[in-house]
């Protein structure tokens, strides 16, 4: 193929077939090459049951199905080509989108949609291991469905007899097809505490010293360790995927090793180890399904050329594809009227299907305009947050008068998941938005003194503070993990992953030099807004060049003062408030509390607003506030 590395198209609006329905055409932009290799990969994790792809994003609104038929023309190019290509999942497929969350059993209809895609390597998340209810239909409806697949390196599940059995195999050892390439390949779950107790997780520093470890890592007829998993690939406190690089490398100096990880709801792409090392990267590839990871390695040994070319040094490459129809007709050299496979077209009627069943698009009430979780600083207009503070909290509290007393409200940002676009917010937004069923607890009478010091407490050095909490139970472990999903901390001021615009535009300006003849002076390609990777290997790695978006790190906790002037209490300030607050945070509250002087134990809480949770406040308010146009 002879794409040149940056093609541009004309402005258009992309018309394509198979994704939902309801879904925007996706815009065409300048699109990078995929970097196609010797032994190619596509990536998913994270997915959290956005499998319907993004019905308002056009940058992601491709759909599962489209992810088959995708593969499936990717699988013919390593067939005609005599290369080969692995398929991988790396966890989190539940949790956090209705077509997962709205059906009664949960995922009742992801599971036979995800499990049309063939995989070659599969793994778990945390969030599958949340409830003892998920991981037991994991267990018995998607492990089955991948068989040898399903790698479960580190992970156990009690079995009908109560025993602990492994959730998959340890590892799986395979040839591929074309090139003969022999692949080792493992499954690995971070050191993840917050699971229900019908599962077990062995900590990745005990699983590299099994036996059965040390003798995969040992294997002479080994041309790659693939190192998969629902793991970081830094910035964690555990490394565990530097921990088992380590391992590796202690019995093993240069076998080529290819990690793909997840959980923190990134693209990144790291090199390991430390000196000359050249032999060993890793993927990190999105979230929700808004991204496809891509990696290829070239000049690996194969079973015929082993001896001749294990000391050949790899070339790795990556593309993060952004999911949409555009960029997926383009990779894969096909157009709107080739690209649906009969089952990537029947995928996406199942998927419409249960949508509809589920009643996903009926609306509580339509936003006027887009309030974001990550792309506006709060407190602004335009932050989801600062709308939860400043209108939805203080309006439902108020209505309730849950009690006569002034209030504090505060509620954990990582309540809320995801940005509100303008137009209808739908049954499915409010799982997109807030898919937590936990509800408010309240203590009375709290001194203002300290009450109104708890929320300044929280935000001060968080992950600090949680970290002594460790222990505290399962509340808190999963509000810990909530914050490991967002972003790291700025890497420059108020702005992460953001490529410094001179670099940026100056390639391109360059670029489209080059490409006159397709494109008058009027004519520039549009650029959206969407991601600017900046990983290991620069600044290159999205397929579609894109204008950065700002991202800012929200508090983690934000808040309301409610009836602080109204009746007796017009003008001077109250003695004591009732102090209300998330249930996620309640141990945290209960700790800076005590730090405060004032102690306060489980008992002392009461439930507020009749039970009511975040989603429902959330829907509450809208179906109130938020009236739809008649042509919404
Ligand atoms: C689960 O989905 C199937 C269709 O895939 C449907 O027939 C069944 O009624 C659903 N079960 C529940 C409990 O919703
Ligand atoms: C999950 O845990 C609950 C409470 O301990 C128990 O009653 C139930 O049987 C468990 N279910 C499964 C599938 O393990
Ligand atoms: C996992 O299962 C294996 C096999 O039954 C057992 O030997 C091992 O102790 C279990 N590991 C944990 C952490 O329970
Ligand atoms: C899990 O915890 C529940 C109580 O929450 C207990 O009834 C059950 O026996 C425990 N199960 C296992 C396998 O330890
Ligand atoms: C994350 O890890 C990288 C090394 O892989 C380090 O350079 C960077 O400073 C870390 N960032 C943060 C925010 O800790
Ligand atoms: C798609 O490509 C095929 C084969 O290359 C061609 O025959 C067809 O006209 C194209 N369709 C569209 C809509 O461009
Ligand atoms: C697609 O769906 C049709 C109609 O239900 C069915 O006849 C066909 O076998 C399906 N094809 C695949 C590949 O699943
Ligand atoms: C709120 O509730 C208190 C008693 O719980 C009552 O005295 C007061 O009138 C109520 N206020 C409103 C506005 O309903």
């Amino acid at each position: 193929m002879h794409f040149s590395r940056v093609l541009y198209l004309f402005i258009f609006t992309y018309l394509a077939t198979a994704k939902q329905p309801s879904a925007p055409s996706a815009v065409a932009g300048p699109l990078r090459e995929l970097p196609w290799g010797q032994l190619n990969f596509l990536h998913t994790t994270d997915t959290h049951g956005w499998h319907g792809g993004h019905l308002q994003e056009p940058q992601y609104s491709a759909d599962w199905g489209d992810y088959i038929s995708f593969a499936s023309h990717l699988r013919k190019r390593a067939d005609d080509e005599g290369s080969d290509l692995l398929l991988i999942d790396t966890g989190d497929r539940v949790e956090g989108n209705g077509l997962y969350d709205a059906s009664d059993p949960k995922g009742n209809y992801t599971a036979d949609i995800f499990t049309q895609q063939d995989l070659d390597v599969i793994t778990v998340g945390n969030h599958e291991l949340y409830k003892n209810t998920t991981s037991a239909r994991e267990y018995a409806d998607i492990v089955p469905a991948y068989k040898n697949s399903y790698i479960a390196s580190n992970l156990n599940i009690t079995s009908k007899h109560g025993d602990s059995v492994p959730f998959g195999p340890r590892y799986r050892k395979f040839t591929t097809k074309n090139q003969g390439i022999r692949v080792l390949a493992m499954g690995f779950i971070y050191n993840f505490r917050g699971n229900a107790n019908n599962t077990q997780i062995q900590k990745v520093q005990d699983t590299v010293k099994e036996p059965w470890f040390q003798d995969a890592v040992r294997s002479k007829d080994v041309d790659l360790f693939l190192i998969t998993g629902h793991v970081a690939l830094r910035n964690t406190s555990e490394a565990e995927f530097d921990k088992i690089y380590d391992a590796i490398r202690r019995d093993n100096w240069d076998t080529p090793i290819a990690f793909f990880g997840g959980h923190t709801h990134i693209r990144d792409f790291k090199r390991f180890g430390r000196g000359t090392e050249k032999k060993a990267y890793g993927i990190e590839s999105g979230r929700y399904l808004e991204s496809y990871g891509f990696m290829s390695i070239s000049g690996l040994s194969t079973k015929s050329n082993g001896l001749s070319t294990s000391v050949a040094t790899p070339k790795f490459e990556r593309l993060y594809i952004d999911n949409n129809l555009y960029s997926l007709h383009r990779h894969s050299g096909t157009n709107s009227s080739t690209f649906d496979t009969e089952l990537g077209r029947n995928t996406s009627a199942s998927i419409a299907a249960a949508r509809k069943s589920l009643d996903l698009d009926k609306a509580f009430g339509c936003a006027p305009r887009d309030y974001w979780l990550y792309r506006t600083p709060y407190p602004s207009k335009d932050s989801i947050l600062s709308l939860l503070d400043e209108h939805i909290i203080p309006d439902t509290f108020t209505d309730a008068n849950s009690s006569d007393n002034p209030a504090i409200v505060l509620a954990n940002s990582g309540a809320v998941r995801f940005d509100v676009f303008k137009g209808p917010f739908t049954t499915d937004t409010t799982y997109i938005v807030c898919p937590f069923t936990s509800t408010f607890r309240m203590i009375r009478n709290v001194p203002l003194d300290a009450a109104s010091q708890v929320m300044k407490k929280l935000n001060s050095g968080p992950p600090v503070f949680l970290s002594e909490q460790e222990g505290e139970g399962a509340a808190e472990a999963m509000y810990r993990n909530w914050l490991g999903m967002r972003p790291p901390a700025p890497v420059r001021e108020g702005v992460l992953f953001q490529v410094p615009p001179g670099d940026r535009l100056q390639g391109l300006d360059a670029r489209i030099g080059e490409q006159r003849p397709l494109i008058s002076d009027h004519d520039k390609p549009e650029i959206t807004p969407g991601y600017t990777t900046t990983d290991d290997f620069g600044s290159d790695g999205d397929d579609t060049v894109h204008e950065p978006i700002p991202l800012y790190n929200p508090p983690n906790i934000v808040g309301a003062e409610i009836g602080f002037s109204s009746g007796d209490n017009e003008g001077k300030l109250p003695k004591t408030v009732d102090l209300v607050f998330n249930e996620y945070i309640q141990g945290f509250t209960l700790a800076v509390l005590r730090q405060l002087g004032v102690s306060y134990g489980p008992e002392n809480t009461r439930q507020a607003l009749n039970g009511m949770t975040m989603t429902d406040v959330i829907s509450g308010w809208v179906s109130k506030n938020w009236e739809c146009e008649e042509n919404e």
